[in-house]
């Protein structure tokens, strides 16, 4: 089996993630934060280690300001309804995934509106259109960093410089590049980074997470127990615990903590040097297959591994299917849960192929997968 659908998740994962994943079950088995005895204590210096970790891979001074969540997704929607009130004006990007688009859209319920400002399909961000709509009441620019479907990356720093320019809060949706680009939020001025631990980390699923700029107190999705303060009815202030109600998901985070200590040996140099030969080597031939179209931005140093395309006349998720069953080869057709970068790329009614690499990706696995696209254009 050729498996190139890293951008929905990485696989396979290392077998020192494995490791780290059974040894949560056999060594840190006990409910961390909670008891004093020994393996509770290991389980917690476990967690509290996993989020250094992360705080130091991505430069965070303080690592109490990594939550752990479950995946991207909930770290948006905790991001999101943890600032916004009823009146407020958000901003989204027109190649969102429905991570953001839908939690943005579900708050219309309760009074409040969004815009969306003009990124188009090489990812260039149309400055004059974002400070266009900015309104007396928006309160927050959410967006992607890089396109799960074009492998565009957006130029986060500058928006950044917008957003605090207007004295807006800034969070960014680094399911795509967390682990294939370097992202230092408190060097640029983001506020709220959610990311997955089980994509480009090399975690497992079930486990991701939100940076939360020092001095933001988010309204948490929910409230339980936290291990702290648990004589007081109100929700700990104190971070991570307020973000962080309920047993958290050990082996995940375990998990993690081997993905990015894999990725740190590796480099993220290594990997995005490894990755981007494999993506210009895709693109380049595709290119020369006749009835082949190939979205997004041409093959540059600032691309994600991630090449869509579809064949002419053909259904991408005929396309997708025929690779699956004839050539054993796992690719991801249809929307990748993105309409508004299909909308934005003029693929609404075909939607698209998807091939996304991972470093277990190898040359000669390309080239089968060329040599099966050929003969489904023919
Ligand atoms: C850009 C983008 N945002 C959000 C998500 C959702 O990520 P998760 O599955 O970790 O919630 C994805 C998943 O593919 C994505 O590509």
């Amino acid at each position: 089996m050729i498996y190139f659908d890293n951008a929905a998740t990485t696989w396979p994962k290392p077998p020192e993630v494995l490791e780290q994943i059974a040894r949560s079950f056999t060594d840190y088995g006990a409910n961390p934060g909670r008891g004093a005895y020994k393996m509770a204590m290991d389980t917690s210096r476990l967690i509290y280690k996993t989020r250094e970790t992360i705080a130091s891979f991505f430069g965070v001074a303080d690592c109490r300001n990594i939550v752990f969540t479950r995946n991207t997704t909930e770290s948006v929607n905790m991001a999101i309804k943890g600032i916004i009130n009823p009146g407020d004006h958000i901003l989204y990007s027109s190649l969102e995934h429905n991570a953001i688009w839908r939690p943005v859209k579900a708050l219309e319920k309760i009074g409040v509106t969004s815009d969306s400002f003009t990124v188009n399909q090489q990812g260039k961000v149309d400055f004059a259109d974002l400070e266009a709509k900015i309104k007396p009441n928006t309160k927050l620019i959410a967006c992607l960093h890089g396109s799960n479907v074009l492998g565009a990356v957006l130029d986060i720093a500058a928006i950044g410089a917008v957003a605090k320019k207007h004295h807006l809060y800034f969070l960014v949706d680094a399911a795509q590049t967390a682990g294939a680009l370097p992202i230092y939020p408190e060097k640029i001025g983001i506020d709220l980074l959610a990311f997955p631990g089980h994509k480009g980390l090399y975690g497992p699923m079930g486990i991701g997470g939100l940076y939360v700029r020092d001095g933001i107190l988010l309204n948490p999705l929910q409230e339980g127990g936290t291990g702290s303060n648990s004589l007081e009815a109100a929700q700990p202030d104190m971070m991570p615990d307020r973000l962080e109600s309920g047993t958290v998901n050990t082996p995940g985070i375990a998990g993690l903590a081997a993905g990015i200590q894999f990725l740190n040996a590796i480099s993220l140099e290594e990997v995005l040097r490894h990755e981007q030969m494999l993506t210009k080597y895709l693109y380049e031939e595709l290119s020369y297959i006749p009835n082949v179209t190939i979205y997004g931005p041409d093959v540059c140093d600032h691309r994600l591994p991630v090449v869509s395309f579809n064949i002419m006349g053909k259904d991408s998720n005929e396309v997708g299917w025929t690779l699956g069953n004839d050539y054993d080869i796992c690719v991801r057709a249809g929307y990748h849960c993105a309409p508004l970068a299909h909308k934005t790329m003029g693929t609404l009614e075909q939607g698209a192929v998807r091939i996304s690499f991972g470093v277990y990706n190898q040359p000669w696995e390309v080239e089968k997968c060329i040599a099966a696209i050929k003969k489904i254009a023919q």
